[in-house]
């Protein structure tokens, strides 16, 4: 089927008490095996990309490629921004016809990442989705980083919400981006996080979480949670491995499909921990 809005995800995830993995693109081996994975699970998914990794192939590419991709996969799947950082950033992936968009002021002061991402929701319109971040998420995104961590205050909450209209909210309540073994959600944060507004929830640096931590957010009105290093990770150790194992290896397809296999398996095994109702 065609990309369809972040909405419809949201929608979706929300009436059937899922949440929806948010999965990190680069290029044609790392979507090839994300869309494998949701074919075989059939939940709701969004594919995404940061303005630090269109270096290579703009956002045009990612568009035309992962949208052919789905052209014959029956299971929702939006194409999301996943921290533009800028007015600019929005700008071209709505260009590019991405159909959700997170804008990213949270390092601003509060009444500036207010103000960026009111603008942003005048820019996205009311057809597409919307997230925004109150609160600053910890550790190292891409090559931007190390991050300050500044966690979200409950009673900052409603007013950002209301003001800015966003759609999602990515909050900080000990999710850290990056290789982060030690993260771990506070759950009293976010449920106080919960408990200050109505709007679904997402959660940045799924790779570090533990697993026990991932299958209970649904419970917190999370609907996306971001996973983005294992995949990196899998994908360039396939090609490591492979070149250890016979540094005259030449077959570049091979090498390559055993690189899809390896993010299908990782994207299925985390659909699944999100979803326990999935099985
Ligand atoms: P991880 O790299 O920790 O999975 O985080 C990804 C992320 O939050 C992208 O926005």
């Amino acid at each position: 089927m065609a990309l369809v809005s972040g909405l419809e995800i949201i929608e979706e995830c929300t009436s059937r008490n899922l949440v929806a993995g948010a999965f990190n693109t680069t290029n044609l081996e790392t979507t090839m095996g994300i869309v494998a994975a949701v074919e075989r699970v059939g939940v709701p998914t969004f594919i995404q990309v940061a303005p630090t990794n269109v270096a290579l192939s703009g956002y045009e590419y990612i568009y035309d490629m992962v949208a052919r991709r789905l052209a014959d996969c029956p299971v929702p799947v939006a194409l999301h921004l996943d921290h533009g950082k800028s007015i600019g950033a929005v700008e071209d992936a709505l260009a590019a016809r991405f159909t959700s968009i997170m804008i990213d002021a949270s390092e601003e002061p509060y009444e500036e990442n207010l103000a960026v991402s009111a603008r942003a929701r005048t820019l996205v319109g009311p057809e597409l989705a919307l997230e925004a971040e109150l609160g600053s998420i910890g550790g190292k995104e891409d090559d931007i980083g190390p991050e300050q961590e500044h966690r979200t205050d409950p009673a900052q909450v409603g007013r950002f919400v209301a003001e800015v209209g966003c759609d999602m909210l990515a909050v900080s309540v000990g999710n850290v981006h990056g290789h982060a073994p030690d993260a771990r959600i506070d759950f009293d944060l976010l449920a106080r996080v919960r408990e200050a507004t109505t709007v679904p929830l997402v959660v940045h640096g799924g790779s570090g979480l533990p697993v026990e931590q991932l299958g209970r957010l649904h419970e917190f009105g999370v609907v996306k949670v971001n996973v983005a290093s294992d995949l990196r990770n899998a994908m360039i150790r396939a090609f490591g491995e492979a070149w250890v194992a016979n540094p005259n290896e030449a077959s570049l397809i091979r090498v390559s499909q055993q690189a899809v296999a390896a993010i299908t398996e990782v994207v299925e095994r985390r659909i699944r921990v999100l979803n326990p109702v999935v099985g």
